[in-house]
């Protein structure tokens, strides 16, 4: 009998290792742990059959059966923890990322030329005291005209090609307008200059319809034509360099008096004439003058007592000399290809 139930107790060793052996699976593994330490397992079987045994045999197979159940937790313990490293290994391979592999890149936006040109204008011209102003860009035919000396049928109308909204409504064919809405609002010294879209019924490769400029006015007590000159002067060096050139060339504007037009001496071939001025070896960046008395009387200032400059540039032609850009299209064509070079 002691023989019996000793190799029984062998017997559900060998086969609770061999099936620990094989299991690949938890749940696998709590079965074979039941089937043999469970309440109604087969150690417990095997215990209850020691019934029949001499009380010197008992402890003899209980004995055994300690044996036993510590090797098959052992076991069962041991597998256990393979599992669960076998589990992690298994996730580990289905969640590996390769941080070699080449990012996706967040792409990184970029000023567009205008807004670089605008922001050194500003920049240069608020070091020298300038407030930088905005007006609209839907603007009457009064401010837009004949606040700037240019009255109903007058010729200078023609200059510009203008787009209607109303009769009296219009898209501002230039920054001037901000000139009379400055001055209205407050008493000299007056100092801004005002950047914005302007529109006109114009476009070709060197004209579109909507456009940029800036506008500078200053008015205040004893303002010169020697202030005009050394004003422009310091903002073309500010802007092109110490070397580069400026001349006033005499034209007209109905807002000012006298006008000209500044050049710069061309920064592509320094005045030696080239493919880039037209072979004049200047090239023309603005329109200016002294600001028409009719101008400050229509604002009720006194024309006797204060006098001013003003200019006028146009943003895009600049933007273009300065990158070499050949269309002024592609500067509205937002492709981004062409935008991110700058
Ligand atoms: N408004 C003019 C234009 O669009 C440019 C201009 C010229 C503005 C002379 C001025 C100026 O303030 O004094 O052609």
């Amino acid at each position: 009998m002691l023989e019996q139930l000793l190799e029984q107790a062998d017997q559900i060793m060998a086969s609770a290792g061999a099936k620990i052996a094989q299991v690949n699976t938890n749940s696998a593994l709590e079965e074979v742990r039941v089937e043999v330490l469970g309440k109604k397992g087969a150690l417990t079987q095997l215990l209850r059959g020691m019934g029949s045994l001499s009380a010197d045999d008992r402890p003899i197979v209980g004995k055994r059966v300690n044996q036993v159940r510590d090797a098959v937790e052992r076991l069962l313990a041991e597998k256990s923890r393979n599992l669960q490293q076998q589990a992690l290994e298994e996730q580990l391979a289905a969640e590996r990322i390769d941080v070699t592999l080449p990012g996706t890149g967040v792409a990184r936006g970029t000023m567009h030329p205008i807004t670089l040109v605008l922001d050194d204008i500003k920049r240069i011209f608020t070091g020298m005291g300038y407030e930088v102003v905005e007006g609209p860009e839907i603007e009457t035919d009064y401010y837009n005209f004949e606040a700037l000396n240019v009255p109903k049928h007058h010729p200078a109308r023609d200059m510009q090609d203008t787009f209607y909204i109303l009769d009296d409504l219009l898209l501002r064919t230039q920054t001037s307008p901000v000139q009379a809405r400055t001055m209205e609002k407050r008493q000299p010294p007056v100092r801004i200059i005002s950047p914005g879209k302007v529109y006109r019924v114009d476009s070709d490769p060197t004209h579109s319809p909507m456009f940029h400029q800036v506008e500078g006015l200053l008015v205040d007590e004893h303002i010169t034509l020697g202030d005009l000159k050394g004003t422009l002067q310091a903002f073309v060096r500010e802007m092109y360099g110490k070397e580069r050139g400026v001349r006033f060339r005499p034209s007209y504007f109905p807002f000012t008096e006298p006008s000209a037009e500044m050049d710069i001496s061309c920064f592509v071939c320094g005045g030696e004439g080239c493919r880039f001025c037209k072979y004049e070896g200047w090239i023309e960046i603005l329109g200016c003058g002294m600001v028409h008395p009719r101008v400050l009387e229509m604002v009720n200032y006194d024309a006797e007592k204060y006098t001013g400059f003003a200019f006028g540039m146009g943003i895009e032609r600049i933007a273009l000399l300065r990158y070499g850009i050949d269309d002024i299209r592609l500067l509205f064509d937002s492709d981004v290809r062409l935008l991110t070079q700058f």
